[in-house]
């Protein structure tokens, strides 16, 4: 798919001499820009309401939520949990909660709050990061498929069920981009690149907010977190980030300009500072920038405290202080902290905060529950027969499934060891992961309830003729020793003619406040693949994770290696899929696997150094063990006849490139075809590669296939060295390739 003209990076790439030169106080002309105008409702509630009550809208409070499986238990509990939050909900004192459960809990809050004195009603929000109940592949996962309307789809299905529970809003897409696989949260993005993380911020956004706002089966669609937190020093969350601003609108800019540009309605802060300038601080990043360049007009929500934080930072001097800093910043809403309703109406008594300005962040929380329909139907997206018939409904699960069976990455198979016949073989399935309830769905499934979703071992014994050939032995803890685990699992390898060892991390292992120091398998896991390895059977690794992962030893030596991250509510019958064959693997990794866990943080996309790479470490090359879009199929591929339309095009040209890809073998293949480009000489060092297109084909068996490629010059922009968005003259090598780092085929070609 090639990049959307109008949602290019060129879009971001807009310099602001002004960055770090923000106004201390007033509101600049910045946030005047991007203002939605309001109807005449909104602007008389305004004209009605107290201070009290505009600190109210201004404040989002979470629920002592409770998890799906516990309610199912004791539905009386979790409406119990409310009660407490419907005192504040009459009183007006709250504008909105996030991660209440269920359709009652929901009516009974937005009942309290239509009491109010001016019957505003209630926002509802949740964390449906991949899914409600039918829960799809964590979004790293799901980036795997490189297929945009996948991820549209599924943003689409998980929108269906939490709208009809309630929930109006939705805190996803989270569109930061990771390059530290250390940092948890890369499980949550879609991973290293940028063309893929916009064009996948885009597709979610549209998925969730469908064609309109106010249908009740849409979410307002929330990008997060603005920005550049994935950018968190040692990959630690919640750390300090250091960047150049150079690389703030390369990189982590352009997936929210996606997001913006398909009319994403919110956004959400991130938890860290840049340099020393805190995001829910920093007028520069909330107004100047996401307001000013980018044309966002929607409503800028915190994170979790992340206003309050910036006393603990020591960028405030207490609570009150924080809570001027952040308004004034242009953080509309405040989540959690409640510094807003605590403060605000003093700081707007003192002359520290412009009435004006208090007016203009609720106009636009009032906007937001317009859109959503909540003054026609405060209550329609609550609809108890609703909630039941649209939970897990079949054709989510098939998407679930489709989703899953996509996002899986085949990163070796020597042999042609998959797929593996259906009958006659004992198969032993050996590891933490090879069956039981847990780490199927992933990190952020509040909702869904882990004993619905699908294992390994019961889709394999599913997939083969006789159940009976299916041992399982799990060898290991996750993180620790099984006593005698390693000698029942080396027993049950020796008796059977084929391994499938599922090893890697629990979901837990990834996620907010989630990094790990080594991105590697845990050592007693590492210890039972060596064990097991040492048998002599065949084995197929398939690997549980959420993050890139330096394999090592038995696990990297294995004949196949599965990447299966944690595919939800389908997981087990999607893996059995590739392992049988009932569908080819697909999936391309959106993240690099490097050689060694030091290496991190390592992108494919980093820029051309003066010396080979390969000669700076004395222990390790200096490149990826598996790379960015790398991933086999079952076919035998192979990429002929690269034909470019000219060997020079103007500034304001485009290049048609042509390549001819074959399926020799006897399965049919779906080949993702990857476009990469580097600018050879230009002012400011470029990168090794640069993905610039991708496209999927269908190959059945010996058949061959052209596809065409248009390049636009336009999409070769870079910031120059004045930060302002330029296509330099000269040379540049272009790449027709199955991953980031393979030699595919190349060709030259010039701007002129
Ligand atoms: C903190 C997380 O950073 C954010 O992603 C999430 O949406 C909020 N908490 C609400 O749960």
């Amino acid at each position: 798919m090639l990049r959307q003209p109008n949602v290019s990076r060129r879009s971001v790439l807009i310099s602001s001499a002004c960055l770090f030169a923000w106004q201390a106080s007033g509101i600049p002309a910045a946030m005047a820009a991007a203002r939605r105008p309001l109807s005449s409702r909104v602007k008389s509630l305004i004209a009605q309401m107290t201070i009290e009550e505009k600190a109210g809208q201004l404040t989002l409070m979470p629920t002592p939520w409770t998890s799906a499986a516990a309610a199912k238990i004791n539905p009386e509990a979790a409406l119990r949990n409310v009660e407490n939050l419907t005192d504040d909900a009459q009183a007006g004192r709250v504008g909105g909660v996030f991660n209440g459960f269920g359709v009652e809990a929901h009516r009974k809050l937005q009942t309290a709050a239509m009491k109010g004195r001016l019957g505003i009603p209630m926002i509802f929000a949740g964390d449906v990061i991949h899914g409600y109940r039918t829960v799809f592949p964590v979004p790293l996962g799901e980036a795997a498929s490189f297929d945009p309307d996948l991820a549209e789809r599924t943003a689409r299905a998980a929108a269906e069920e939490m709208a009809a529970t309630g929930f109006d809003w939705v805190f996803a897409p989270m569109v930061d981009i990771g390059r530290d696989a250390r940092w948890g949260r890369t499980v949550e993005g879609a991973g290293e690149d940028v063309l893929l993380s916009s064009d996948m911020a885009r597709a979610r956004t549209r998925g969730f907010q469908g064609r309109s706002l106010a249908d009740d089966a849409s979410v307002a669609a929330c990008m997060k977190h603005f920005v550049a937190y994935g950018a968190a020093e040692s990959g630690l969350d919640y750390n300090t980030a250091d960047i150049s601003e150079r690389t703030l609108r390369e990189v982590y800019l352009p997936p929210f300009q996606a997001a913006v540009d398909a009319g994403c309605a919110t956004v959400m802060a991130a938890f860290e500072d840049i340099a020393g300038r805190p995001i829910h601080g920093g007028r520069e990043f909330l107004t100047d920038i996401l307001r000013g360049e980018m044309g966002f007009d929607g409503l800028v929500v915190g994170d979790y405290n992340g206003d309050v934080e910036i006393a603990a930072r020591g960028l405030a001097a207490d609570a009150r202080d924080a809570a001027r800093i952040a308004i004034m910043a242009g953080l509309d809403m405040s989540m959690a902290s409640g510094i807003y309703r605590d403060h605000l109406p003093s700081l707007v008594q003192a002359g520290e905060v412009p009435m004006e300005r208090v007016d203009e962040a609720v106009g636009r929380v009032l906007a937001l529950k317009e859109r959503l329909g909540l003054f026609e139907d405060p209550f329609r997206r609550m609809d108890l027969k609703r909630q039941k018939a649209r939970m897990r409904t079949k054709p989510a699960l098939s998407l679930a499934r489709e989703a899953a069976q996509r996002s899986i990455v085949m990163l070796k198979n020597d042999g042609d060891l998959l797929p593996l016949p259906r009958e006659g073989k004992r198969i032993a399935i050996i590891g933490p992961f090879a069956e039981g309830p847990s780490n199927l769905h992933g990190p952020w499934t509040l909702f869904a309830d882990n004993k619905e979703a699908v294992d390994l071992a019961s889709a394999v014994r599913a997939a083969v003729s006789d159940a009976s050939l299916i041992s399982v032995v799990k060898g290991s803890e996750i993180t620790a020793p099984i006593e005698g685990g390693i000698d029942a699992a080396v027993a049950a390898a020796r008796s059977a003619d084929i391994v499938i060892l599922a090893v890697g991390e629990r979901e837990a292992m990834s996620g907010e406040a989630a990094s790990r120091d080594l991105i590697v398998v845990p050592a007693p896991q590492q210890a039972l693949a060596e064990a097991v390895a040492a048998v002599g059977k065949p084995m197929i690794v398939a690997l549980r994770n959420g993050r890139a992962l330096a394999l090592e030893g038995a696990i990297l030596n294995a004949p196949a290696i599965l990447v299966t991250w944690f595919l939800g509510s389908e997981m087990g019958n999607a893996v059995a899929d590739i392992l049988f064959g009932a569908t080819g693997p697909s999936g391309r990794l959106p993240v690099s696997f490097p050689i060694s866990a030091g290496q991190v943080p390592y992108y494919y996309a980093h820029r051309r150094p003066g010396r080979p790479a390969n000669a700076r470490y004395i222990t390790s090359r200096y490149d990826a063990r598996f790379p960015f879009g790398h991933g086999l199929t079952y076919g035998e591929i192979s990429y002929a006849d690269l034909v470019t339309s000219s060997k020079q095009i103007p500034k304001d040209g485009s290049l048609r490139v042509t390549v001819t890809i074959k399926n020799e073998g006897k399965y049919a293949a779906r080949e993702l075809v990857q476009l990469y480009v580097q600018d050879v000489v230009a002012s400011v060092t470029q990168p090794v590669r640069e993905l610039k297109a991708y496209k999927h084909v269908d190959l059945p068996p010996k058949r061959s296939q052209q596809v065409t490629f248009d390049l636009a010059a336009a999409d070769l922009a870079f910031l120059g060295v004045d930060l302002k968005p330029v296509v330099e003259t000269g040379k540049f090598k272009l790449w027709v390739a199955p991953s980031a780092e393979a030699a595919g085929l190349a060709e030259e070609f010039e701007v002129s």
